[in-house]
C-alpha cells in the first residue's frame, strides 16, 4: 500500500522553488525522479556506493539515495539538468569537456561524475591528480575505466571551470 502524500516539502531545485506534498519516507532521489521527472539523476546501488545518484545540495555533493527529503527541505539542489553553458541549452564547460575527452561513457555513471566534477572544480579549479581521485572516489564506473574521465576533469579545470559559479552555469559576477 502506498503511503499518503501528506508532508509538505519546499526546496529550490535547479533555480526554481518547488512545493510538493510527499510521503514521509520519500528520499531526495525519489523527489527528483518521481515527483519532478528529473531522471538525469540515476539510481543504481541505492546504498551510497556508486555515485550514480549524485547531486549538489547547497553546493556540496551528496548521494541522493541516502538523503531523506525532509533532510534537504529548504536547501538548494542542483541536478545534472541544472547545469548549462552561458546560454540555456548549451553544454556546461564540464559537460563539453566530458564529450571532447571521452569521459561521457554511459548514461548511468556520467551524470554523477559530472556533478562530482562540478563540486571538485568549484573548490579546486585546477586540481592535482590526488584531488581529482579524491573528488571522484564516490563515483564508480563498473565497465570502462577512468582515463577519459580524468582527462575531462583536467581539461574542464584548465579551460573553463574556474570562471563558473558554485551551483549554476552562470559566470561569477566579477567575470561579467
Ligand atoms: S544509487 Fe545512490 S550511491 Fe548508488
Ligand atoms: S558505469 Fe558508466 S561507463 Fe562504466
Amino acid at each position: 500500500m502506498s503511503e499518503p502524500l501528506e508532508n509538505p516539502w519546499i526546496a529550490v531545485v535547479n533555480g526554481e522553488e518547488q512545493q510538493l506534498r510527499i510521503a514521509q519516507t520519500t528520499r531526495l532521489v525519489d523527489v527528483l525522479r518521481t515527483h519532478l521527472n528529473l531522471t538525469g539523476t540515476k539510481v543504481s546501488c541505492e546504498v551510497g556506493r556508486c555515485g550514480a545518484c549524485m547531486v549538489l545540495m547547497d553546493g556540496e555533493p551528496v548521494n541522493s539515495c541516502l538523503v531523506m527529503a525532509y533532510q534537504c527541505a529548504g536547501s538548494e539542489i542542483t541536478t545534472i539538468e541544472g547545469l548549462h553553458g552561458e546560454k540555456e541549452g548549451e553544454l556546461h564547460p564540464i559537460q563539453q569537456a566530458f564529450v571532447e575527452e571521452g569521459g561521457f561513457q554511459c548514461g548511468y555513471c556520467t551524470p554523477g561524475m559530472v556533478i562530482s566534477t562540478k563540486a571538485l572544480l568549484d573548490r579546486y579549479p585546477q586540481p592535482s591528480q590526488e584531488q581529482i581521485e579524491s573528488g571522484l572516489c564516490g563515483n564508480l564506473c563498473r565497465c570502462t575505466g577512468y582515463g577519459g574521465i580524468i582527462r575531462a576533469v583536467r581539461t574542464a579545470g584548465e579551460t573553463y571551470a574556474s570562471s563558473f559559479s558554485l551551483t549554476t552555469g552562470v559566470k561569477k559576477v566579477n567575470d561579467l
